[in-house]
């Protein structure tokens, strides 16, 4: 399938398209990107694919969602390329704004998101992070008005974030989660990948590997601490630096002491290099 998909690079532009696709009676679903796409965002293509008749992917890189030290600048573009994948993947249309599109001038409103987006990890080390995620993809829901939303578990701690966001503001969609894709070395695809070096890459599947052998150990009645402090130590003797190694409630975010509560999620950040990677995994 290879049908090119159309670009829309303004609202005016992305509305005509959604009006026509919703006056034929036909389901939408949006998956929200920062381009770079690799075969993690191809496979959230594909569910919605299954999920809908038409398929909106948006391109953005959201400044909003970077703190000013943070790679924004650096964040790798790689539209026409993008592009020809999502055409390769049957995508209906491409939903490109510029920044002044999305945030034009004067905008001055934000969404502040509590709960997940509180629980004391990525909003530990990002703070700016959440509140820009939640203001561009209620934006994006309004703008594209799609039926199903897809996120990747590989940004878990977003998932919440965006399902309790749509629940919140009665907007009426559904937000579905996706697993992870992974290179065959078990490193989580990320468009920030490409800034590691053969060295950091070689090292960098030891995120999954340590987070697994956490899980397997907490399955067979490891204490998590125990399993926790051992990931954190492989870890770190592989050359990352840590934000965070930790086990929480998978739904709510809640830290954890015993396995008995309800299912564990494991979550990790650290940096090797100048690349911040991120990854996390079910007990
Ligand atoms: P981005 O990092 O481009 O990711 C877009 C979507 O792809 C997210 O839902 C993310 O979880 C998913 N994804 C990334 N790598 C994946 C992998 N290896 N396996 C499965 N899914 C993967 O997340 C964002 O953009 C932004 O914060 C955004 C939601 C677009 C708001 O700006």
């Amino acid at each position: 399938m290879t049908k090119r998909p159309i670009i829309a690079r303004t609202k005016a532009a992305l509305t005509r398209s959604i009006d026509g696709f919703r006056s034929a009676g036909e389901s939408v679903a949006l998956v929200p990107t920062m381009g770079a796409l690799h075969a993690g965002h191809l496979a959230l293509v594909r569910l919605a694919r299954r999920r809908a008749d038409r398929v909106v992917v948006s391109i953005f890189v959201n400044p909003t969602q970077f703190a000013p030290h943070e790679d924004f600048s650096r964040y790798p573009r790689t539209f026409a390329a993008d592009v020809r994948a999502l055409a390769g993947e049957g995508a209906d249309l491409v939903w490109a704004p510029s920044v002044a599109e999305m945030y034009p001038e004067g905008f001055a409103t934000r969404i502040v998101p509590g709960g997940a987006a509180l629980a004391g990890l990525e909003d530990r080390f990002r703070p700016h992070f959440f509140g820009g995620v939640a203001t561009v993809v209620a934006k994006l829901f309004l703008q594209v008005r799609p039926d199903t939303a897809i996120f990747g578990q590989k940004d878990y701690q977003q998932l919440k974030v965006v399902t309790r966001l749509a629940r919140d503001l009665d907007l009426p969609l559904k937000v579905v989660g996706a697993p992870i894709v992974r290179e065959r070395d078990g490193l989580a695809l990320s468009s920030r990948n490409v800034y590691l070096s053969a060295e950091e890459r070689a090292a960098a599947p030891v995120l999954h590997r340590a987070l697994k052998a956490a899980a397997r150990d907490i399955g067979d009645g490891a204490r998590i601490g125990t399993a926790l402090a051992a990931a954190r130590r492989s870890i770190a003797k592989a050359g990352f630096t840590i934000d965070y190694v930790e086990a929480r409630h998978a739904e709510t975010l809640a830290p954890v002491k015993t396995a008995d509560g309800g299912p564990v999620r494991l979550l990790v950040a650290a940096t090797i290099g100048r690349t911040r990677l991120i990854d996390n995994l079910a007990v």
